[in-house]
């Protein structure tokens, strides 16, 4: 699979751009991409990194890091996933990086996902669904969560990039990917969910091959 994962991260480098802005994702998939980014640092103006982990990758390899206030909206947003299925839909947030990357995929043009293919299934759900929320709203979203026939999970001892706590939920098969993204950011309290169906990915490279 990591050399699936490889592949997927070079492979993403041809939709990069001649003297552009580079949204880049978190994770393990994302790490060969920002390696083959570092021998395009001088054709291109930097990245927006969407946690301390990539950015400090970002930053190891002399590629500028730069704020999204400041760049407005980027061109392409390359960034991994958990799960992907027919329609480009997608779960993350395995590596509690889903709110920047959330913003960051809202905020490009073209989102180009990389995974191994591992990661394709026909129906979302089986990789447990990270939440992000405020702390305080712990239990209040667990509540709702099991109201909606899921099994939340806190993920004990992780704090976001934000100062913010995850909850994974198990047991949903998701059929309808949107309207559950669209439900769920009702609640008070869920800063964000690791569904990526109102914008799913633009382009998926399962290794070399486009899906
Ligand atoms: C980070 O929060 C996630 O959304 C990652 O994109 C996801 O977990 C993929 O990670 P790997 O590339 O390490 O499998």
């Amino acid at each position: 699979m990591s050399n699936e994962k490889r592949l997927a991260g070079e492979a993403a480098i041809r939709y990069v751009e001649e003297g552009g802005i580079v949204g880049v994702g978190t994770g393990s998939t994302v790490a060969f991409f920002i390696d083959a980014l570092a021998d395009l640092k001088d054709r291109i103006q930097g990245a927006v990194s969407s946690s301390e982990q990539s950015t400090a990758q970002l930053k190891r390899l002399g590629i500028p890091v730069l704020d999204l206030n400041a760049t407005g909206p980027l061109s392409i947003y390359v960034d991994g996933a958990d799960e992907c299925d027919p329609y480009k839909r997608l779960i993350k947030g395995g590596g509690a990086a889903l709110t920047r990357e959330k913003i960051i995929a809202a905020a490009s043009a073209k989102f180009v996902c990389i995974i191994d293919s591992s990661k394709r299934v026909e129906l979302l759900g089986k990789f447990p669904l990270p939440i992000e929320v405020i702390p305080m709203a712990r239990s209040l979203v667990g509540r709702e969560i099991v109201k909606r026939g899921g099994n939340p999970v806190w993920r004990d001892g992780v704090v976001t990039d934000n100062g913010n706590w995850v909850i994974d939920v198990h047991g949903w098969q998701i059929a309808d990917p949107v309207a559950l993204e669209k439900e769920l950011n009702q609640i008070p309290g869920i800063v964000t969910v690791g569904l990526f169906a109102q914008r799913p990915a633009d382009v998926v490279l399962i290794g070399d091959r486009e899906m």
